[in-house]
């Protein structure tokens, strides 16, 4: 089977893809998209569902097993409940997760668990309604419906992540794990990543997580633990309970030796690495109708193209497009 999947230079087995939906998104994370913005991709260049489908499928033909719907808000996207069954249908994809941010997930939430999305990964970085309104722009009690909706639909696992910001919601850390651990949710404590001109304002809030988890050892007693899937989280379990905490530290800890994924953005362009402009342009390729066989040869030249590291530390600069062209 070695010949069907997808190996880079560097030896890593890529299987996972995470598949940008759109690029817009109703909230205005600081970190993440600038207030006002309206430079989103033209609606012409935005994959169809048939293409999206065409190029998931060539994937899974190379061993791609899990895909991950994100943004911007992958919500937005009118009919993602369709692109979810269409794609939960295709043979040799098992495990089909979703990122959200959760104002619409009250609604949706049935809807995408019945098409096949079974996990799902929440933003939440402030369980105070003002400062949830100041970091995003947005309506806390509309996302803890959201998120109280996708509970009930079944969905499972539910990771809770949770942007860590200095003087912003540091404080809020044991608050939020415990809103965590009365729901049987992980909770993920993120490092702010210097993507666009708004990720690398936000790192002068940047929150070191050292500290944060000697502080909640006080209260907690953390025991190393694994989950698979083989994520960016170094995880723990929070003693007497089921619940996770995870630490994800691409700044202090990178995690890149381990990384088995790759990012399809919107409009077609396939970026090898999160922090780094390494890309394949598969549009142009699709729209001029070639074939499965080609389409899985254009993969393996893309994956050819994978970085070993981004160096968001060495030149933190670097990276010019916003977390929510790629979805994080
Ligand atoms: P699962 O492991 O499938 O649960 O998903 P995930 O944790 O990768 O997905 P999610 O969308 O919840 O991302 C959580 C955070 O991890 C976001 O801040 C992402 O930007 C970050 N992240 C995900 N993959 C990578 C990666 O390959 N490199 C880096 N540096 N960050 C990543
Ligand atoms: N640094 C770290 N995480 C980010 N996210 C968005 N922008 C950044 C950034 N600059 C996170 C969101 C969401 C996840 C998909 O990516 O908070 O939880
Ligand atoms: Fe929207 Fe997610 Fe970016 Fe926040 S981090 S603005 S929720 S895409």
């Amino acid at each position: 089977m070695s010949d069907a999947s997808l190996t880079d230079p560097f030896g890593r087995r890529i299987d996972y893809l995470r598949l940008s939906v759109t690029d817009r998104c109703d909230l205005r994370c600081g970190y993440c998209l600038p207030k006002g913005f309206k430079g989103f991709e033209e609606p012409a260049h935005w994959l169809s569902f048939e293409e999206i489908e065409r190029v998931v499928a060539a994937f899974t033909a190379l061993g791609v097993r899990r895909v991950r719907l994100t943004g911007g808000e992958p919500l937005m996207r009118r009919g993602l409940t369709e692109l979810a069954a269409r794609l939960s249908a295709l043979p040799g994809l098992d495990d089909l997760s979703l990122s959200s941010n959760a104002t619409q997930l009250e609604s949706l939430a049935g809807p995408l668990a019945r098409a096949g999305v079974r996990r799902l990964n929440v933003s939440l970085d402030s369980l105070n309604p003002e400062v949830f309104r100041q970091i995003t722009g947005g309506d806390l009690e509309r996302v803890r419906r959201g998120i109280a909706a996708a509970r009930e639909a079944g969905m499972e696992p539910i990771r809770v992540n949770t942007v860590v910001m200095r003087g912003v919601n540091d404080t809020e850390i044991e608050d939020i794990l415990d809103y965590c651990a009365a729901r049987g949710f992980t909770l993920r404590l993120i490092e702010t990543m210097p993507m666009g001109a708004t990720g690398q304002a936000a790192m002068s809030a940047f929150g070191d997580l050292e500290p944060i988890k000697r502080r909640l050892e006080q209260r907690f007693e953390l025991i190393p633990d694994i989950l698979p899937g083989g994520g960016p989280a170094r995880y723990y379990r929070v003693a007497g309970t089921e619940t996770r905490l995870g630490f994800i530290t691409p700044l202090s800890q990178h995690f890149c030796a381990t990384c088995n994924r790759v990012r399809l953005t919107v409009e077609g362009t396939l970026y090898l690495c999160l922090g780094q402009d390494h890309s394949y342009p598969l549009r142009e390729l699709l729209r001029t109708g070639i074939g499965a066989a080609e389409l899985q040869a254009h993969l393996r030249q893309a994956i050819a193209l994978k970085p070993e590291r981004h160096e968001f530390n060495e030149r933190p600069g670097q990276v010019v497009r916003f977390m929510s062209m790629t979805g994080g």
